[in-house]
């Protein structure tokens, strides 16, 4: 049996955990990236520190979890089509990802995972925080597990990144692209059986969910508000403090995520990647 070189550290009781001992400019070899994605299957997110790997060194260790989704929305990098910057500048006020949200629930097949890696980040604040969704569906009781089975919700791009989008300030627009692509809606069950662990997940958010299939937005209101606020208990929470060169990789699929606007007057540039996912159940 091989003895693994990687020290996987959880960075709370439900959600996150820091992989050490892996140099991401070498090549993987099978069995050390079996374990990586394992431990990503185990924790929903896991964290690299000192990564300081070219363009095509991300898109490369991205791609050894599946292809790679474009983002439409999202300035690329120059040069880099496949790779998002997330970008603040220090004269704008607005960020990125300042709601609980699911990366692409939008899609009719959501993406599997983003990886983020940070290229310049401010001296202090700019943390993202995750939820675990399939801890924060294991807490909920019968009776309402039972009343979610069943029930779908339709999510939406058009309200956030389309022509008419409230979060479209003129700040933003520079950041955010063709809004006239913001036309996907997708319906998905409330409740998702993870395709990779079989594990029960929360699949509704706040981004981007606009309502229960079949019900009126007020109807669902009251019902998609507790489920965002159970979720966002701190208890399936953890908090990623950002270096130049930490990556997260999360599982859009078992995990929400936060990015924390308190860093006004620096600038954070963080590079993005999608990974493509597959019809969910
Ligand atoms: C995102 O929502 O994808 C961005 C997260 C972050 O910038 O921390």
């Amino acid at each position: 049996m091989r003895n693994s070189t990687l020290d996987i550290r959880r960075s709370a009781g439900a959600v996150g955990a820091e992989i050490r001992g892996v140099d991401l400019r070498d090549p993987l070899d099978d069995a050390t990236f079996g374990e990586i994605r394992q431990a990503f299957h185990d924790h929903g997110v896991v964290f690299f520190r000192d990564q300081h790997i070219t363009p095509e060194q991300h898109v490369a260790f991205a791609e050894r979890f599946g292809p790679i989704n474009v983002n439409r929305f999202f300035t690329p990098v120059p040069g880099h089509p496949r790779i998002a910057e997330v970008r603040k500048e220090p004269d704008q006020k607005k960020n990125i990802g300042e709601v609980w949200h699911a990366d692409h629930s939008y899609d009719q097949v959501p993406a599997l995972g983003s990886m983020l890696l940070a290229r310049e980040v401010p001296e202090y604040g700019g943390d993202t925080m995750f939820a675990s969704m399939a801890a924060a569906y294991a807490a909920l009781s019968d009776g309402l597990k039972r009343t979610l089975d069943g029930l779908r919700a339709v999510h939406s791009s058009r309200h956030v990144f389309g022509a008419k989008a409230e979060s479209r300030g003129a700040e933003l627009s520079t950041r955010l692209h063709n809004p006239e692509l913001a036309t996907q809606d997708a319906v998905h069950p409330v409740v998702i059986r993870h395709p990779e662990t079989g594990q029960r997940c929360l699949y509704v958010n706040r981004s981007f969910t606009t309502h229960i299939e079949g019900w009126t937005q007020e109807e669902s209101a009251p019902l998609l508000d507790f489920l965002y606020r159970h979720g966002e208990r701190p208890e399936f929470t953890c908090r990623f403090r950002w270096e130049n060169g930490s990556i997260a990789l999360w599982d859009n699929r078992s995990t929400w995520h936060f990015a924390v606007n308190d860093y006004h007057g620096q600038r954070r540039l963080m590079h993005r990647i999608t990974i493509e996912g597959v019809a969910l159940g």
